[in-house]
């Protein structure tokens, strides 16, 4: 693991840097909230309750105040230029409030230095959203791949950084299904995970295609690590009576192959600031857990594949009245 504070930091009143993350409220979409307001950055937290995001605003100034006074002066530590934080509402599950929230930041902001696609859903039982599409390829992928598409031209004026968060789980999907397919059975224990696989995997396939089509944009995927702590599990330990065992057996899971929140955030944060990544030999990569550079599954690294699910993607949204 690397010090985050070796990454660059910039005083925002000489240099404007702006990123937007969604799912910054909680977990590791916080701890990169907290890294890159201490780093200068104005940052947006897209978010579905406006309390818990106000509330994670506070706890971030807070923290981020406690750090600096508990830094060693001395040469070579960066001064403390925070950032500012703000809420920019946005539920995933509802495709028409993704276009609204980036219709807002394109009024208030010129350019985008890095779009985090970082909230997830993970585990729920099958079900549709209004859009009528699966609750977790909504929230993990389409919408963020909507997002994306509207905050692009924002990217590309800042030539910024385009990130996506997945999961280990992606490798469940041994062989390409085409996004169609509903994995709508039971036991929801087995299926649910497909899904959330079928997920993952075309997120990745879409940071790819996003490299392609938009090498000015350096689109990166991460795979942060295993965080057992945060709520992406709550469904399972909120269970009746079963419940305590998922607890258990997560707690096993997190002792023997888990990191922190913060550890958990480390890669995505190397891939937001790192001044050594470039679009000439980076796009399109994956990094795991403190931006090693890794390989993804043999189907989310398909190109075919990939423009498969790219192709998939735009008629499913033209259908609902979404051109991109
Ligand atoms: N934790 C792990 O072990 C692990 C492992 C591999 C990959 N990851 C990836 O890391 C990323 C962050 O996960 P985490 O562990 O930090 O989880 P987390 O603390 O549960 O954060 C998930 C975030 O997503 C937001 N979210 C969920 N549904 C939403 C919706 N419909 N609209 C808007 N926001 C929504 C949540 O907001 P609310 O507060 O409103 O629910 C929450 O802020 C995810 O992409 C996850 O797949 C995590």
């Amino acid at each position: 693991m690397f010090d985050a504070d070796s990454l660059p930091y910039y005083d925002p009143a000489k240099e404007r840097k702006v990123a937007v993350i969604t799912g910054g409220s909680s977990g590791i979409g916080w701890y990169t909230v907290l890294h890159l307001y201490m780093h200068g950055y104005v940052v947006y937290i897209c978010g579905r309750n406006s309390n818990r995001v106000n509330e994670a605003i506070k706890d971030v100034q807070r923290e981020a105040q406690v750090r600096v006074e508990q830094r060693k002066p001395g040469p070579g530590r960066p001064a403390a230029h925070f950032g500012s934080l703000h809420y920019l509402h946005s539920d995933l599950s509802d495709l028409k409030c993704v276009e609204r929230a980036a219709a807002k930041l394109r009024k208030r902001e010129e350019k985008l230095d890095v779009l985090i696609n970082n909230a997830a859903a993970v585990g729920l039982p099958y079900k549709l959203t209004k859009d009528n599409f699966e609750i977790q390829l909504q929230t993990n992928y389409i919408a963020h791949f909507l997002l994306s598409m509207r905050l692009l031209p924002l990217l590309q004026k800042a030539r910024g950084r385009l990130i996506t968060n997945t999961s280990v789980c992606h490798q469940l999907e041994f062989r390409y299904w085409p996004l169609s397919q509903g994995w709508n059975y039971r036991p929801n224990m087995v299926f649910t995970w497909l899904r959330y696989a079928m997920s993952t995997t075309a997120s990745i396939q879409f940071t790819k295609m996003m490299a392609i089509k938009y090498p000015e944009v350096l689109c990166l995927s991460i795979r942060p690590g295993m965080v057992m702590s945060t709520h992406l599990f709550s469904y399972w330990t909120r269970l009746p009576i079963v419940g305590i065992f998922f607890w258990m057996l997560f707690q096993i899971v997190a002792l023997l192959f888990g990191v922190s929140y913060e550890q958990g955030s480390l890669a995505t944060l190397k891939c937001i600031l790192s001044p050594h990544l470039t679009t000439d030999k980076d796009n399109g990569k994956y990094f795991i857990t403190g931006a090693v550079e890794s390989k993804p599954s043999y189907v989310a690294n398909n190109l075919d594949d990939a423009a498969s699910t790219w192709i998939w993607t735009v008629h499913a949204l033209r259908d609902r009245g979404f051109e991109v």
